[in-house]
């Protein structure tokens, strides 16, 4: 999508008045969402800023509780968003072009990540994974309204060192060695998901349950021949100290070609090419494939333009880390940590593309390799601090993993509260993750109920919603003895569905008005009762 640019927001703060760069950014971009912005408005001077400052400071965070995010729902497409957000102040307008998760891979939440990009402390545009190119695209058109030149790729690097210790960030990552990988579904399956198993004795991580595993991955190998023969270059030509090669094995994305790829070949081409490549530059679609188009299939678009290798690789996105929902407890593994990860391949045009980070740890990784990861701090996912209380987990597919780890917990810490999951896939001859340790759970009792939830055992379509419907009483009368509930998987369909259906329990078996049903399950939510991992 593309939105109309908006002028640069002028200072209205003088250069001379008492603040730091960042107050003054901040204040103009206040002023710009408050005050009906002309050309014509003259700057304050130092004496009225000063006034102005604590007042304004007010107003804006006011305004900012009071527009209550309408936008921020993972399952509104980016064009909606924009359009709630529409004549709210800029950081406002550029956490709307978020994905809207919350999910850390950026390091930040959604309006985080906006504030740092407002008040320049975070120049890359480009950090939200979920969001992909449709936000990078939009955040750069939002940046211009700042007047600041966008971010050049060689600029766009933290502007401080990173603050965070050794590997508790993506900005600072640490090695640790891959141990093992095994497969959770039985051979006939429709899914590829693993158990993955890394050491941590050596790069001084710790977790706690709750948290995620970020992972630098690794291009698939032959994808990168690919690539280099489609250049026609040279796999050893150097760059930057290293080879062509190594760069685009773990520096450089290949997936989404991005805008500045066909800005460059734009540049190396004539005629219907170049108007097709300036397109797709702008965001366009001019043969209805734009969305189909990885690095190499935009060279396979553009056949023989053989690029300069370097100038190629800087048109790139930087190879982003992914986060996965841990699902060990260290208590229970001393200097171990799990994950339970889906392989994402599909097939555009005979050719099967690969998920980069989800087929690295499925197939490229190495036991005894050493990769570099860190551990993104869960915010407002933990297990409750009183061990008595009930839980609730709803984690169908690859949800199940932050839940196998509270079960974990539970367990190595004698936890007496009673323990619910609700987990759900498709098929249960076949999909049925973690079967025996689930099953021993619920013999020892640790699993007070274990409902499951099976999609394509039979022609109707059960999800966990679903069975939480017919169990709603129980539900309730859980909920009234302060139990806490948790979503984890999906973020588009299913975690909105399981909120429905809940909110629909409140109601029934609460006996309250759909609108009461809601306000309660938003209560819950704001006393960190109701916890969701989306993504
Ligand atoms: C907080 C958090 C926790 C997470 N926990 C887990 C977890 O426990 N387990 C897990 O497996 N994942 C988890 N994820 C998701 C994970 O981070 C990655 O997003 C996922 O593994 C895909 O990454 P990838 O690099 O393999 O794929 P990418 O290279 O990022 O490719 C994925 C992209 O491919 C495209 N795509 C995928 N399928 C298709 C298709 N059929 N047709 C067309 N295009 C398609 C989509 O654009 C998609 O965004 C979590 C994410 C977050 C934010
Ligand atoms: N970014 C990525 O590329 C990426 C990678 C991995 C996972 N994910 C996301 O994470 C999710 C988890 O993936 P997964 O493979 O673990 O499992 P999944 O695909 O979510 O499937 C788990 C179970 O949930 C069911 N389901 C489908 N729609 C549902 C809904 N609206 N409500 C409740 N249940 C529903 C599925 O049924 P049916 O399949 O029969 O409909 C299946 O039985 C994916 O859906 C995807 O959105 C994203």
């Amino acid at each position: 999508m593309s939105i109309a640019p908006r002028p640069p927001i002028p200072s209205l703060i003088p250069e001379s008045a008492p603040f730091s760069p960042e107050q003054r950014t901040w204040l103009s971009g206040l002023f710009a969402g408050m005050i009906s912005l002309e050309e014509s408005v003259t700057p304050l001077s130092n004496e009225q800023a000063a006034k102005l400052l604590p007042d304004l400071l007010d107003r804006g965070a006011g305004a900012e509780a009071d527009d209550g995010a309408p936008w921020h729902d993972p399952a509104m497409p980016l064009s909606d968003r924009m359009k709630l957000a529409d004549g709210k102040p800029l950081p406002r307008r550029m956490m709307a072009a978020m994905a809207q998760q919350d999910c850390s891979q950026c390091g930040y939440n959604c309006k985080d990540y906006a504030e740092a990009l407002f008040t320049k402390k975070e120049l890359r545009l480009n950090l939200c994974v979920p969001g992909g190119k449709d936000t990078a695209r939009t955040l750069k058109t939002l940046y211009a309204e700042l007047g600041a030149p966008q971010p050049a790729a060689a600029d766009a690097a933290p502007v401080a060192a990173p603050a965070s210790a050794p590997g508790r960030s993506r900005d600072n990552p640490v090695y640790a060695t891959f141990l093992s990988r095994r497969r959770l579904n039985k051979e006939g399956s429709a899914k590829e998901t693993w158990h993955i198993e890394f050491d941590l004795a050596d790069s001084g991580l710790d977790y706690v349950v709750g948290d995620s595993f970020g992972v630098y991955p690794v291009n698939d190998g032959a994808l990168v021949d690919a690539v280099i023969a489609a250049l026609e270059a040279q796999a050893d030509f150097p760059i930057g100290g290293r080879t062509l090669r190594e760069v685009l094995t773990d520096g450089v994305s290949l997936s989404p070609a991005p805008d500045m790829l066909f800005q460059l070949i734009s540049y190396i081409t004539g005629g219907e090419r170049k108007k097709k490549a300036q397109a797709l530059a702008a965001g366009q679609d001019p043969d209805g494939d734009a969305a189909t188009l990885d690095v190499l299939a935009a060279l396979h678009k553009f056949p023989g333009i053989r690029p300069d290798p370097e100038a190629f690789i800087e048109s790139l996105d930087p190879l982003q880390p992914r986060v996965y929902s841990i699902s060990s407890s260290l208590k229970l593994n001393p200097g171990r940590v799990s994950l339970t990860v889906d392989a994402v391949r599909y097939e555009v045009e005979r050719r099967t593309r690969l998920g980069v980070a989800s087929t690295f740890l499925a197939g490229r990784v190495k036991p005894g390799d050493k990769i570099r990861v860190y551990v993104q701090k869960a915010q407002h996912f933990a297990l409750p601090a009183d061990p008595g209380k009930p839980i609730i987990m709803i984690g169908p597919g690859t949800g199940l993993a932050p839940f196998r780890a509270f079960l974990q917990e539970r367990q190595a810490t004698d936890a007496p509260g009673p323990n619910w999951l609700y987990f759900g896939h498709q098929r249960s001859d076949y999909d049925f993750f973690y079967e025996d340790e689930l099953k021993e759970m619920r013999k020892s009792g640790l699993l007070t109920r274990l409902t499951l939830a099976w999609s394509r055992d039979g022609d109707e379509k059960i999800y966990v919603q679903h069975r939480m419907r017919d169990d709603g009483r129980d539900i309730w009368e859980w909920l009234s003895k302060g139990a806490h509930i948790y979503v984890c998987g999906d973020a588009l369909r299913m975690a909105k569905d399981v909120e429905r259906a809940l909110i629909d329990v409140v109601a029934e078996h609460g006996k309250r008005s759909p609108e009461d049903a809601a306000r309660y399950v938003a209560e819950l939510k704001k006393n960190d009762r109701y916890q969701a991992d989306v993504y």
